[in-house]
């Protein structure tokens, strides 16, 4: 029960990713009646936080490597708290930008360290399925925060409350992460043994723990690699797939939805702001159901049947919404939403989940750190890319052709994932790392190793 919990309160780090992204979609119909807005203006707004949490990626592995997963953590609680206070009390757009900057300076720290920390606490035999818990708090954030729009909607200061309730779960954070210890695979690492003794003992509520400790020494004891090394040959196929998933997850589009889903709905023709927000709140729901669908099924199903079906549906759904705004029929406009719903149920059930999963699999533990460092880093980049342009493209293109943009992106990804994207169902991490070792192409892994193919030790590929 213990690493449950420890690894709920933990997971708010992703519950607020998910409600401090998802809150904007409604909060900008009201921001934009007490401020005029351009659309420069109003993407920077979504976007400011993106801009945060792509900085904060960026040094959060050294910070936790020297401070401690959990002060960092406890950092970034008071962050959340300090930016959603200066976002809600701004009377500029640029103290929202401000805040909402800050709150994303607190994402891009959190979206690395706490499902490492998740991961640490955790035993072997569940590690697997609290990753994907990960993307599950994510998905129930985005929810709450479509739900606490659509509550305030219309109400005197709406977006000022909307912010607000994200507070709530950074003091929650802040509070429970106060009570919980350090990761005891960071602590052996600074030789605190005793300390790790007791840590253990407490998360696994026994007193035989000594297989473990050995566990954790031993692979510390492997040389991580430096910045330089992640990008030898031997490494490049699969640091070049999980960025290129990163790239494909955030290209087809689903943050166009996420962030600006009511302004899409009102595009569509929905006039009223609360029932644009009410199917947004629908949207948010179908998210979280279709993401747990995923972690139960994706060890059943396995991955590439979901990866595959899941992308091929998101270009087909794009497609039809892209059309529904090419005619005006009234009816179109429900045909608009169900195009959303399908393409909602399809990204979580493929790059949602998978992406995060996958980054966590493919990489040599050497590598894992830094790669994962670098593939968090890119999904940010290319989240702002998107998020920042959404508007203007629908300004000069039309929202048909942009939904097309993004459609194509997905057949794209659909050929990529089909020919680049291993089936890792059932596949040790020792099994992966093997292949990966062997220079066989990604899409073998899981079939038996050759015999005739020699070991591509990174030793031997850094000096050649
Ligand atoms: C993505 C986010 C997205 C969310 C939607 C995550 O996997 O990284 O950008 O907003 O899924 O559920």
């Amino acid at each position: 029960m213990t690493i449950y919990l420890v690894a709920a309160i933990a997971a708010l780090a992703g519950l607020l990713f998910g409600f401090d992204t998802g809150i904007i979609s409604g909060a900008m119909l009201f921001i934009q009646k007490d401020f005029p807005l351009t659309t420069l203006m109003k993407e920077f707004i979504v976007s400011s936080v993106l801009l945060g949490a792509m900085l904060g990626s960026i040094g959060t592995g050294y910070l936790a490597d020297v401070f401690g997963r959990r002060p960092v953590i406890l950092v970034i609680s008071g962050l959340f708290i300090l930016g959603t206070l200066v976002a809600s009390l701004a009377d500029s757009v640029a103290m929202i930008v401000l805040g909402r900057f800050c709150i994303g300076l607190a994402i891009g720290v959190g979206s690395y360290t706490a499902p490492l920390y998740i991961a640490e606490v955790s035993p072997l035999s569940i590690r697997g399925g609290l990753v994907s818990l990960n993307q599950l708090a994510i998905t129930i954030g985005i929810m709450c925060s479509f739900i606490i729009d659509y509550t305030f909607a219309g109400t005197e200061a709406s977006w000022r409350v909307m912010f607000a309730f994200g507070i709530i779960p950074a003091v929650l954070l802040g509070i429970g992460m106060f009570f919980l210890p350090e990761s005891p695979r960071w602590l052996i690492k600074q030789m605190k043994m005793e300390q790790a003794k007791k840590t253990l003992t407490y998360l696994r509520k026994t007193t035989h723990i000594d297989e473990e400790l050995t566990e954790i020494k031993n692979s510390l004891a492997i040389r991580p690699m430096t910045f330089r090394e992640i990008f030898s040959p031997w490494i490049r196929p699969v640091l070049f797939l999980g960025m290129i998933l990163g790239f494909l997850q955030q290209l087809s589009g689903i943050n166009t939805l996420i962030y600006y889903a009511p302004t899409i709905f009102q595009l569509a023709g929905f006039q009223g702001e609360s029932s644009s927000i009410l199917a947004t709140v629908g949207l948010g729901i179908v998210n979280v159901l279709a993401t747990i669908f995923a972690v139960f099924f994706l060890d059943k199903i396995g991955r590439r049947p979901l990866l595959l079906t899941g992308v091929l549906g998101m270009g087909l759904s794009l497609f039809c919404l892209g059309l529904t705004f090419h005619t005006t029929a009234d009816y179109l406009r429900y045909a608009a939403i169900a195009s959303t719903f399908v393409y909602i149920i399809c990204f979580a059930i493929s790059l949602g989940a998978l992406l995060w999963l996958l980054v966590s699999e493919i990489f040599p533990l050497e590598v894992r750190g830094m790669a994962m460092g670098v593939a968090v880093f890119n999904c940010w980049f290319w989240n702002f890319v998107v998020s920042s342009t959404f508007l203007t493209l629908v300004e000069a293109l039309g929202p048909t052709l942009t939904f097309f943009t993004y459609a194509s992106m997905c057949i794209f990804g659909f050929i990529i994932c089909y020919y680049y994207v291993p089936e890792t169902k059932g596949v040790s991490l020792e099994e992966i790392e093997a292949h990966i070792r062997q220079g066989l192409p990604l899409r073998e892994i899981g079939q038996p190793l050759r015999e005739d193919y020699p070991e591509l030790t990174p030793s031997k590929q850094t000096s050649a």
